[in-house]
């Protein structure tokens, strides 16, 4: 059933997959539990996420729980070629992903997931249940529900709930603390500039690097862009994160004041068009422009691919362009998610706090089937505090209990000074 680059690569993929393991050791003890208590016995699962050695330990997992899983990308270029080889020859699991995809490979492998009719939905981006609503709405009644991992994925869901469109209930796990105050912070963090770097070879001390966002991920990126000895720049449209911004240390400007100033560009605002044709000419030559951002819309690389001079491929995924006023610029991972596109995503150890979230997310769906409303469902805090705890024990920390006094006191109040 499923169709990869190159099956050869399959054994390179489960060395990948078992070196994530060892990183992954929340992900694993839930898996543990699950192999025993069998939660998705009987169910189908669809996935869209990116195909990476961690999305592998996810259906793993999964499996383990009872589960048949169906897999894609959902992103062309994220997909590791390694791991999608080891997961075609996983029992139960589908797999249909190459790096590189066409949009047109990109929908039909989409469809492919949706034709194992899955009862649970798990998606990067809300692709997999935007196609499932507008072109299969009848699989929506057989469904339990979905999951959703990222900031952009819940932004189109509540939209779509805005417009009465939703018909299941979605889990925005991507608005558990384990998630977006970890996995986007410190993963989008580091793996960003692991993208840039691969694809660039530069300095990143002595630069500027302007950031456009200042949510997690940009927070992410500026702490690490300092960290490497980097002048930060951040451009923001909201007051409250900008100020923050400043706080931080940061200089922050309008876009057309940062343009002319930075060596090189992120966006992570999950908007459209922020980097613009007119900021791009009043770059210095040599700028590199990067988004980390879901969607390839952040940066306007149509019109760049209309009014370039000249376009080459110069190095891994860093493409150069040449303006008509003779500058040029450089656009690492093709304007698509950089740490997917020219790197191999997050680390593990973020993933697995992500992934713990994926999973307990599903279980939950399974558990509360049927008495939950058809809109976007945040998971409790206890759920939260289990992935922390779970981590911290696979870290090899321990933190301090309350007291009975101590929770007497937290409780009351009456003590004042
Ligand atoms: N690269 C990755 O692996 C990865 C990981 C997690 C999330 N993401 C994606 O990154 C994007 C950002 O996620 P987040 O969690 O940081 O979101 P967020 O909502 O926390 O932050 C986005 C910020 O961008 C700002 N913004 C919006 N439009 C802007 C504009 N025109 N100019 C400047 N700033 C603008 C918003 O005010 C906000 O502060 C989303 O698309 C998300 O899906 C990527």
């Amino acid at each position: 059933m499923s169709s990869i680059k190159n099956p050869s690569l399959a054994g390179q993929g489960k060395l990948n997959i078992e070196i994530a393991e060892r990183r992954m050791g929340a992900l694993l003890k839930v898996r543990e539990r699950f192999a025993k208590e069998q939660p998705f016995k009987g169910l189908t699962i669809g996935m869209a996420l990116h195909v990476t050695k961690e999305t592998a330990v996810l259906v793993k997992t999964l499996v383990a729980g009872g589960a048949q899983v169906a897999i894609t990308g959902c992103n062309p270029l994220s997909t590791q070629d390694d791991v999608a080889a080891a997961l075609a020859e996983e029992k139960g699991v589908s797999v249909w992903a190459y790096k590189g995809e066409s949009k047109e490979d990109y929908y039909k492998y989409l469809n492919e997931v949706i034709a194992t009719k899955p009862h649970i939905t798990i998606d990067d981006g809300c692709d997999l249940v935007t196609e499932i609503h507008t072109k299969h709405p009848d699989l929506l009644a057989r469904m339990i529900g979905g999951c959703e991992e990222t900031t952009t994925g819940i932004i189109r869901l509540k939209a779509m709930e805005r417009d009465g469109a939703l018909k299941t209930p979605m889990i925005a796990v991507n608005d558990n603390k384990t998630k977006h105050l970890m996995d986007n912070y410190y993963g989008t963090g580091q793996s960003t500039f692991d993208g840039i770097l691969r694809s660039t070879n530069l300095l990143i001390a002595g630069k500027t690097v302007v950031i456009l966002g200042y949510g997690s991920c940009g927070k992410g990126v500026a702490m690490r862009a300092q960290g490497l000895g980097a002048q930060v720049i951040v451009t923001e449209v909201d007051a409250f994160a900008a100020l923050q911004a400043a706080m931080d240390g940061h200089r922050v400007l309008k876009m057309e004041e940062a343009a002319p100033l930075g060596d090189i560009f992120v966006t992570v605002t999950g908007d459209i068009h922020v980097i613009r044709f007119e900021h791009m000419e009043a770059m210095k030559d040599g700028a590199v422009l990067a988004n980390s951002g879901h969607f390839d819309c952040e940066i306007d690389l149509d019109a760049l691919e209309k009014k370039a001079k000249t376009k080459r491929r110069v190095r891994h995924y860093l493409d150069e362009y040449v303006l008509p006023s003779g500058k040029a610029l450089f656009v690492a991972g093709e304007g698509r998610l950089v740490n997917l596109a020219s790197a191999e995503g997050h680390p593990s150890e973020v993933m697995s706090l992500s992934f713990c979230g994926q999973a307990l997310a599903c279980e939950y769906l399974v558990k509360n089937k049927g008495t939950m409303p058809k809109g976007v469902i945040t998971l409790p805090a206890e759920v939260d505090d289990v992935i922390a705890r779970m981590q911290l024990v696979a870290m090899g920390l321990s933190i301090d209990e309350l007291t009975e006094e101590q929770k007497k006191y937290l409780a009351s109040w009456q003590e004042g000074t």
